[in-house]
């Protein structure tokens, strides 16, 4: 049988745009899937119609920012479905403005919903997934804002970068395992990430949403790729255990930008600290944390 034929996945933010594409690309796949988002209302329709398409789904509604809520969610997922062995943290909010402009509790809920869930969800699935032995994968969804600073939304750009750092630590700590992590660095895709995000922002400060804005900030957005088509993008990612997951070549220059400037800054430094003895014993091949 073809992975992940089968198997059975969990994914976040199932209830729409990527969350739903993977969710869906599963399903065809011959997964089971548990749907985990925080609208209930749109995650019963999800639900209906990954049954509709022939799925073994079952929806899971809570908040995953309350993260001693997932030992507990991971448990009804596996007694309905068996053993998961594929979690697929692809939920997110794009909440915030310019750092000086983000409230406090605005940058908590990001990075609770965007950071904190995927630590949580990672830390009531990774020992199932040790102690079961046999194949397994953990998907992350950060964002190109995640390799790029992008000036207007800090808490997000903080959130996503934390993510790629989250993700990446995990792949070295997992490395020769049979666990395998990709992390997926959507650039523009197609979804109303602008409109959830947008509402749930609004509700957490007591206002009514600025739809002109959530408009304005979705005219490109929503020229970009299918969620679908990401979807099917994810399953071959884990299918072939690939780790990075892009979506457009266009970020790729920007990236190195990016990298060019620190490794500029190492070029440029006139070294006088002498050799660093961690950064020595690391290019000697030594270990230099023990755990
Ligand atoms: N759409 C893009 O262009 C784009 C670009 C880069 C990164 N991303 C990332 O892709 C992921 C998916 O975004 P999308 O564009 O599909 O957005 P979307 O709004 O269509 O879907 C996100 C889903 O997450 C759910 N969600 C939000 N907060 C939650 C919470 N606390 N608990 C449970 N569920 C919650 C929402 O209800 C929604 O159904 C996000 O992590 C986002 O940051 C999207």
């Amino acid at each position: 049988m073809n992975w992940p034929t089968g198997e059975a996945a969990l994914v976040t933010g199932a209830a729409s745009g990527i969350g739903f594409g993977v969710a869906h690309a599963l399903v065809a796949a011959g997964a089971k899937v548990a749907l985990v988002d925080i609208d209930e209302a749109r995650l019963a329709g999800a639900e209906q119609s990954l049954r509709d398409a022939g799925g073994t789904v079952l929806a899971l509604p809570f908040d995953i920012s309350e993260t001693d809520r997932w030992e507990s969610t991971a448990d009804r997922a596996e007694e309905a479905l068996g053993p998961i062995s594929i979690l697929c943290n692809v939920a997110g909010v794009n909440g915030g403005t310019t750092a000086d402009r983000t409230p406090l509790q605005v940058w908590r809920w990001v990075h609770g919903v965007n950071l904190d869930a995927q630590f949580a969800s990672v830390a009531a699935f990774l020992p199932r997934f040790k102690s079961r032995g046999g194949r397994s994968h953990i998907v992350n969804t950060s964002s190109i804002s995640g390799l790029i600073p992008m000036a207007g939304v800090a808490a997000y750009t903080s959130s996503k970068f934390a993510s790629v750092g989250l993700s990446m630590a995990l792949r070295e700590e997992l490395a020769g395992t049979d666990v395998g992590v990709s992390l997926l660095v959507p650039g523009a895709v197609a979804t109303p990430i602008n409109f959830n995000a947008g509402a749930a922002e609004a509700k957490l400060l007591g206002r009514e949403m600025d739809a002109a804005v959530a408009e304005k900030n979705s005219a490109l957005l929503l020229q970009g790729a299918d969620p679908g088509r990401v979807g099917e993008q994810v399953v071959e990612a884990l299918q072939q255990k690939q780790f990075m997951v892009v979506t457009h070549r266009e970020w790729g220059p920007f990236a190195a930008h990016v990298h060019r400037e620190i490794e500029r800054a190492y070029e440029e430094f006139d070294g006088r600290h002498g050799p660093d003895p961690v950064a020595t014993a690391m290019a000697a091949g030594e270990e230099t944390i023990s755990s």
